[in-house]
């Protein structure tokens, strides 16, 4: 732990530019809230402590993190990032604080670890990331003079001439924690375009005490405030997670359709195919084939799976299985090695065992099906009386005929075969026969008896 450090981290504003009911720092990118990313990266660096300053959906933000090792602040009317950083002051003690704002997500570690160690080195009282976008947009603009900074002034109260400069402020802050710094953030006054205590003013407090330092991936330190802006951090943050799958190994082949999820893994040598998307904490093996076009949501897959035009959720699929095209996998469905599972099959809460074959239009809902044994299409576990569900289980080797209705609780002994189109309502013992249905009548020259004369 770096005992010397505390981090806190704004995340009360209102995010009016988003127009949404849903606080900011919640909305989702790469499958996880905004602020998750922001909270990795911090912990990355071990401080002391994490405060978080919420406001605006405040219990929203905590309900979501609850649990986690974090010393959640309120804020109360959010009045700008300054007004939010005095908020915490008595949630911190150490030395040094990093403040972060909770809507900057795409920053690593690696550049806050920068910033803290150069802070550190130059012994100043303010530092904080600067880069230089190719749009500067609504950034706050960084004055330096003879190469010091001497302000930070925000696009709304710039000038033309400083609008044109192109180095912006992160709003990444390492400060050193000293009565001054308390002082200077309760003194701070509103007397600018947005009419905010802004934590920026910070910079001509500190009296020369003060280094921008310039961080080279301006990617990195985009902030979010409208849905434009979280678009284009999706597609940076998608951009990064491919990547970092096609260098382990992955073959991707066409990266601008296929979209992962934060926690992903998928190991080498396996094909996605465009059209996948990878959600949750979904883990692939090796040698597998996924998509085109399937949904995976956290779902298993073994080594050497095909999954093809499908939809799995809480699916563990076992090695050399294959599924789809059309398969619908729902939680609690597990596939076994080399087992099939064909067009329109739904499994929930089921397992098919190692080899067995369900190939076409079947439900199977809160079942266990043994190794080898055959579904045939069209069949259907009943598994539900209106009231509750009952369970099915399938021997091993068994043949189950088209079109069946299996009325659970009902048991097929081990290679029992159940004849197509039967409704099935008790046990089959092992190597029976099982017929229910109706026997088939004929009735010879019927319809020559019919013909007018
Ligand atoms: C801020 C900086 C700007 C910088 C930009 C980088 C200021 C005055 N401006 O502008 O110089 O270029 O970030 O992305 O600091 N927040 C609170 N309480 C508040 C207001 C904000 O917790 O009262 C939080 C927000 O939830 C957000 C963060 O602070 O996570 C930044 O606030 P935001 O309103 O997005 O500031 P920007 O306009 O982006
Ligand atoms: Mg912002």
């Amino acid at each position: 732990m770096n005992k010397g450090l505390d981090v806190v981290v704004l995340a009360a504003g209102k995010g009016t530019r988003m127009r949404s009911r849903r606080p900011k720092v919640l909305h989702p990118l790469g499958g996880q809230p905004v602020l998750e990313h922001v909270l990795r990266a911090a912990e990355a660096l071990s401080p002391q402590r994490i405060a978080v300053v919420v406001g605006h959906g405040g219990e929203d933000v905590q309900a979501t993190f609850s649990g986690r090792a974090l010393t959640f602040v309120d804020q109360g009317e959010p009045l700008g990032t300054g007004h939010a950083l005095l908020a915490a002051r008595e949630a911190v003690t150490a030395e040094t604080l990093l403040v972060l704002p909770g809507d900057v997500p795409l920053l690593t570690s690696h550049a806050l670890e920068r910033l803290v160690t150069e802070h550190v080195r130059q012994q100043v009282d303010v530092s904080f990331l600067t880069f230089s976008p190719q749009e500067p947009g609504r950034y706050g603009r960084v004055v330096r003079e003879e190469g010091r900074v001497t302000r930070i002034v925000e696009a709304a109260d710039a000038t033309v001439e400083e609008r044109s400069i192109n180095e912006v402020n992160s709003g990444i802050f390492c400060l050193r924690n000293t009565p001054a710094l308390w002082e200077h953030l309760a003194g701070l006054s509103t007397s600018n375009a947005q009419g905010e205590y802004y934590l920026t003013d910070l910079v001509p407090a500190a009296q020369g005490r003060c280094h921008g330092v310039p961080w080279p991936y301006p990617d990195q330190l985009r902030g979010i405030n409208d849905r434009r802006e979280l678009a284009l951090c999706e597609a940076m943050l998608q951009q990064r997670l491919l990547a970092n799958l096609m260098e382990a190994g992955v073959t991707i082949i066409n990266p601008g359709d296929t979209y992962v999820e934060l926690d992903v893994t998928v190991g080498e040598d396996t094909i996605l195919w465009p059209g996948t998307l990878l959600r949750g904490l979904t883990r692939i093996g090796r040698d597998c084939t996924v998509g085109p076009h399937s949904e995976l949501v956290d779902t298993q897959l073994a080594n050497g799976v095909w999954v093809r035009f499908s939809s799995l959720e809480g699916a563990w699929v076992g090695p050399e299985a294959r599924i789809g095209p059309f398969a619908h996998l729902r939680p609690g469905a597990r596939i076994g090695a080399r087992a099939r599972v064909g067009n329109f099959v739904e499994i929930k809460e089921a397992s098919l065992g190692e080899a067995a074959k369900a190939g076409h239009l079947a439900y199977i809902g809160d079942a266990d099906i043994g190794p080898g044994a055959n579904i045939g299409a069209g069949t259907v576990t009943c598994n539900f009386d209106g009231r509750r569900k009952h369970r099915t289980t399938i021997g091993e080797g068994a043949f189950v005929g088209t079109h069946a209705s299996l009325v659970a609780p009902v048991s097929i002994g081990a290679h029992a075969v159940v004849a197509a189109g039967s409704v099935i309502t008790e046990d089959v013992p092992p190597y029976a026969l099982a017929l229910g249905r109706s026997r088939q009548v004929v009735k010879h020259d019927w319809v020559r008896g019919r013909e007018e004369p």
